[in-house]
């Protein structure tokens, strides 16, 4: 088993299939082999039965052998010797043997002719008893030879017999024969077996070769190059198939590698905004202004407010990195209408002038973390309320689906242009949209949105119409 363990897949397959091979070569070589050898004793013994039927009927006829008695006479065993004289030729020898098991003729004359073996007693005693068709094997000098018993009757439908004939003849012709035959065939399955196994280590090479492609593949993206893709042409096989998945995940994986780095680089840089400013009014503190209390609330109010932006940011990026695991997820039942009550004071605190408008669709239990549901709320009425004019509406509304509910925001603002649209919920992404009111954000209110809703198993989306309004659908669903 070690060894087998230690081997590579090609070596195992190799080996499988050319022990299969070799297997069913031998098989299918043995039993036609068989099946040849078979034929040719059933061929031979039917012919020689054939051959001696009408000569035996014959002498039973003219010579009075059908009105015998249970053994036969010397006078008769003078005419069986007639009989067994006829029925033998240059391949065939017949001897006769009475009902007692005696040899009472032999037809052999002629030193060319065969010599009949002596009768095997087991046999003789089957034909003597009436079985007809008594075939088998025996030796004559050490060379093999077909024997065939044929039971002596005064008539073919008596159930007496008298006597039997042995019919014996040579199989060194049927030998010689099956020799050649196995001779070629063996020669044959040597071919096929060196053809097959040849053929079948070269067809095992070709289909694991993009297998060790993938290798290749795995060990560069280990060392972090996400560019050595798998080479497929013109396979639409198992390895194929894991080979396009396999150069699909890699896409995946450098995309989701690219966004990530986007992202790292993009935080350090909205963190260096503020703290360049910070350094900057502290370098002018630092360099005497300390004096002027003018400068000093001034500066004052300016670091404070990179500060916030700062906590924010930290904030926004905590949320985020939270929701990456799914057990920050404290989801609870929530009947639609109460939460929406409860929310819409808080909005209505936090849009000031502003007017807020709740439109409330058929009451429903949902299942969701009221922290986060609120959280995406207020990320979507901020950017509501930060870029559309004041003395537009904003309206929140929610339609009952059949397994979920759809939650929207609507504002009557700029809008958004159609080439951003597709952008919107990536990370630090901002648009051209002008803030109307409130400070300048950092980008990741929507993400963030994206990121608070997904995983609740929801989706979201975006619509919106340049100089007319944007309303953001999200999904969640219903308990
Ligand atoms: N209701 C809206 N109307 C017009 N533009 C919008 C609206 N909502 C989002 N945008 C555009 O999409 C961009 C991304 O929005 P997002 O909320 O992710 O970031 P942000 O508002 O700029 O910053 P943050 O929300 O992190 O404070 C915004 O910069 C803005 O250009
Ligand atoms: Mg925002």
């Amino acid at each position: 088993m070690r060894f087998w363990e230690k081997l590579s897949l090609r070596a195992r397959l190799g080996l499988l299939y050319a022990a299969l091979l070799a297997i069913s070569v031998v098989v299918v070589g043995g039993y036609s082999y068989w099946n040849i050898w078979q034929l040719f004793i059933r061929n031979k013994s039917c012919h020689i039965r054939a051959r001696a039927k009408p000569v035996i009927e014959h002498w039973l006829r003219d010579n009075g052998l059908a009105k015998a008695d249970s053994s036969l006479s010397p006078l008769k065993s003078q005419t069986a010797l007639l009989l067994a004289r006829d029925l033998t030729s240059r391949d065939t020898v017949a001897i006769i043997v009475n009902r007692k098991g005696d040899i009472i003729a032999n037809g052999k004359r002629l030193p060319e002719e065969p010599v009949a073996p002596a009768p095997d007693e087991q046999y003789l005693r089957r034909a003597l008893s009436g079985e007809n068709e008594v075939t088998y094997r025996g030796q004559v000098k050490g060379k093999p030879v077909l024997v065939m018993l044929i039971p002596l009757r005064p008539h073919p439908a008596s159930a007496r017999v008298f006597g039997v004939v042995q019919m014996s003849t040579t199989l060194a012709d049927i030998k010689a024969i099956l020799f050649r035959h196995g001779a070629m065939l063996v020669s044959l399955m040597a071919i096929i077996l060196i053809l097959g196994i040849t053929t079948g280590f070269w067809l095992i090479g070709i289909s694991l070769r993009d297998l060790q492609g993938l290798l290749a593949s795995c060990n560069q993206i280990s060392r972090g190059n996400f560019s050595k893709v798998v080479s497929v042409k013109n396979r639409h096989d198992e390895i194929g198939q894991l080979a396009l998945s396999f150069n699909h995940m890699l896409e995946k994986l450098e995309a989701a590698f690219a966004s990530q780095r986007r992202f790292v680089a993009n935080a350090a840089h909205e963190l260096m905004t503020p703290l360049t400013g910070l350094r900057g009014s502290l370098e002018v503190l630092l360099r005497g202004a300390q004096d002027d209390p003018a400068a000093i609330a001034r500066l004052s109010r300016g670091m404070y407010k990179e500060v916030n932006r700062l906590i924010r940011l930290c904030e926004q990026l905590l949320g985020l990195s939270r929701l990456e695991n799914t057990v920050n997820v404290c989801k609870q039942p929530l009947v639609l209408s109460e939460f929406f009550d409860d929310f819409i004071a808080r909005a209505r605190l936090l849009a000031g002038e502003r007017s807020v408008v709740l439109q409330p669709g058929v009451d429903a239990r949902i299942s969701a973390d009221p922290d986060l549901l609120q959280q995406v709320l207020l990320n979507l009425l901020s950017n509501a309320l930060r870029y559309s004019a004041t003395e537009t509406l904003i309206v929140i509304s929610w339609k009952l689906l059949p397994q979920e509910v759809e939650i929207r925001v609507s504002d009557q603002g700029q809008g958004i242009d159609a080439e951003i649209l597709p952008h919107i919920f990536e990370p630090f992404y901002q648009g051209k949209s002008v803030v109307v009111s409130g400070e300048k954000g950092i980008g990741l209110g929507l993400s963030l949105a994206k990121a608070m809703v997904e995983a609740h198993q929801g989706t979201i989306r975006i619509t919106s119409e340049p100089g007319e309004g944007t309303t953001v659908y999200f999904t969640l669903p219903l308990q």
